[in-house]
């Protein structure tokens, strides 16, 4: 994807691209200097007959194949007091499909002057919208047409480098999701812990950052054996992920930690065989942190950040762990295993006691695909955050806010807590059936993270299966998290100490 940020005026439409306006439906359509007055007048017509709707998401198309562009583009936006960039985004989202049956792959966004719209929100929907996964399809004897380039115009000459800019950010964040994606997506045969530590290494090495991965004589040594235990079932070794990024300037560093399950059959305690394939999204945590992790370096905020991934199968192996099972984590509790299938808080346990105590972070945010309880309550539309410090949740969620990536609340009540006491052991792996599976789990993570200023993001709503949000292919990954967390990060590095 291209994008060039023009001075308005300087604006030239040749060559045949989509001029796209916005169409509010309080106050019409804005923009269309850059069209012709007949086909102005046309739209204005459309509009008064009612066939123009401007409602949010409602797109209509002008072809104009006599013109030197191809065709117009009218994107509703609904009502102006409720606009925001999501709605935006979504619509977007609806232009892109539009455009793709339309093969078309320039755009010029007519703008106006009087109502500034957020564009980087237009070039997100539309690159979020045209992610495709091909890896194991036969070549299309058509393939699609995608959008690769779009001019947008700024008011001023001042602003024209700002909005360069904000839109070059996007472009590098919605490359990163994409990334982000592709790991998900990917078969589970083909995308083992040490395959995703590969692509881990290999995209630190393109970005340029450190990375380090250990193996599991290392975690042995280090004690990591809740983590160990849910590898023994598995044929693949674990692996544990850490990607290192360092400012010069930075006086802080936050750290950013994902589930990196990379098939899940639950082990001995095994899930139902239908919808199991899904299981292969389990790793979609780690995924979403190494794939925002991609972003910052690449936007080299002031701040240091850490990005850790246990990574590791569930399965049934010879060797598998059993229920009942007492297993010691890095921090030294023990821990009762009641259910192999509640494997997640396992190995992300040692994962956090190890980045607390490593990088000792000033502040640590954990993503995970971790209960299917968050499913229960907040559907497929907001992820659960559960955290011990309530500046974080104001911090994320004004990175929720800007991205689109809902997030809500939930407690760590010390009632919660109780139930995950062991009987044999300082903790059990599940609290009661049915008794707040998200937060149980939530209270379960919090005894790893010692002080540190923690937030932990139950993404398994989120990562897959959201229906209804046009930018977002119901059949892939969504990538959740990547520009959240990227988005909390260059936040942080902007508000300093
Ligand atoms: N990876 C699953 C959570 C999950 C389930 C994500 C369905 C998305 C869809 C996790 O490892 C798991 O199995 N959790 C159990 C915990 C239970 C045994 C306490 C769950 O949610 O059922
Ligand atoms: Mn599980
Ligand atoms: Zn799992």
């Amino acid at each position: 994807m291209q994008v060039v940020v023009v001075e308005k005026g300087n604006v030239h439409v040749e060559g045949g691209p989509c001029v796209v306006l916005a169409d509010f439906e309080d106050g019409g359509l804005t923009g269309g200097a850059l069209i012709t007055p007949e086909d102005q007048a046309a739209l204005q017509t459309l509009k008064e007959q009612g066939r123009i709707s401007s409602k949010a998401q409602s797109v209509y198309y002008l072809p104009t194949p006599t013109r030197t562009y191809a065709g117009v583009l009218v994107l509703g936006l609904g009502d102006k007091d409720r606009f925001e960039a999501e709605v935006f985004r979504r619509s977007a989202g609806k232009a892109a499909a539009v455009l793709s049956e339309q093969r078309i792959s320039k755009v010029v966004f007519d703008s106006s002057p009087d109502f500034p719209l957020p564009m980087e929100a237009f070039i997100e929907g539309i690159m979020l919208a045209q992610y495709s996964f091909t890896k194991y399809k036969a070549e299309a004897d058509n393939p699609p047409v995608y959008v690769e380039n779009i001019v947008v115009s700024a008011p001023t000459s001042e602003a024209v480098a700002e909005l360069q800019e904000g839109c070059d950010r996007t472009i590098l964040t919605c490359e990163s999701v994409e990334w982000s994606r592709d790991l998900c997506n990917t078969a589970p045969n083909d995308l083992t812990p040490s395959t995703l530590a590969y692509h881990a290494e290999t995209m630190a090495e393109e970005v340029g950052c450190d990375c380090e991965i250990l193996d599991e004589d290392k975690m042995g040594d280090l004690g990591m054996d809740a983590l160990l235990g849910v590898s023994k079932g598995g044929a693949e070794p674990a692996k544990l992920i850490i990607l290192e990024y360092a400012h010069e300037e930075a006086t802080r560093t936050l750290a950013l930690v994902g589930k990196g399950l990379t098939f899940d059959t639950g082990g001995i305690s095994i899930k139902p065989a239908a919808g199991m394939h899904e299981m292969k999204y389990d790793m979609c945590g780690g995924a979403a942190v190494l794939g925002a992790m991609r972003a910052i370096v690449l936007l080299q905020p002031k701040i240091n950040v850490v990005c850790v991934v246990p990574s590791s199968e569930n399965k049934t192996g010879a060797d598998a762990q059993v229920p009942g099972d007492i297993v010691r984590a890095y921090n030294g509790k023990t821990i009762e295993v009641h259910n192999t299938d509640a494997e997640g808080r396992l190995i992300l346990a040692d994962a956090l006691a190890y980045t607390v105590d490593t990088y000792t972070p000033d502040e640590m945010i954990d993503a995970a695909t971790l209960t299917g309880a968050v499913i229960s309550g907040l559907g497929h539309y907001a992820a659960g955050v559960m955290t011990t410090d309530d500046d974080l949740m104001a911090e994320l969620q004004l990175a929720a806010n800007a991205t689109g990536e809902r997030i809500w609340p939930l407690p760590l009540w010390d009632d919660y807590a109780d139930l995950m006491k062991g009987t044999h052991a300082d903790l059990c792996n599940i609290g009661p059936p049915g008794e707040a599976g998200t937060v149980t789990a939530g209270c379960f993570l919090k005894e790893f993270v010692g002080d540190t200023p923690w937030a932990h993001v139950d993404i398994a709503g989120t990562a897959w299966g959201v229906k209804n949000v046009s930018y977002l292919n119901p059949d892939h990954a969504t990538g959740y998290g990547v520009r959240l967390f990227a988005q909390w990060v260059l936040d942080e590095a902007m508000r300093g100490e």
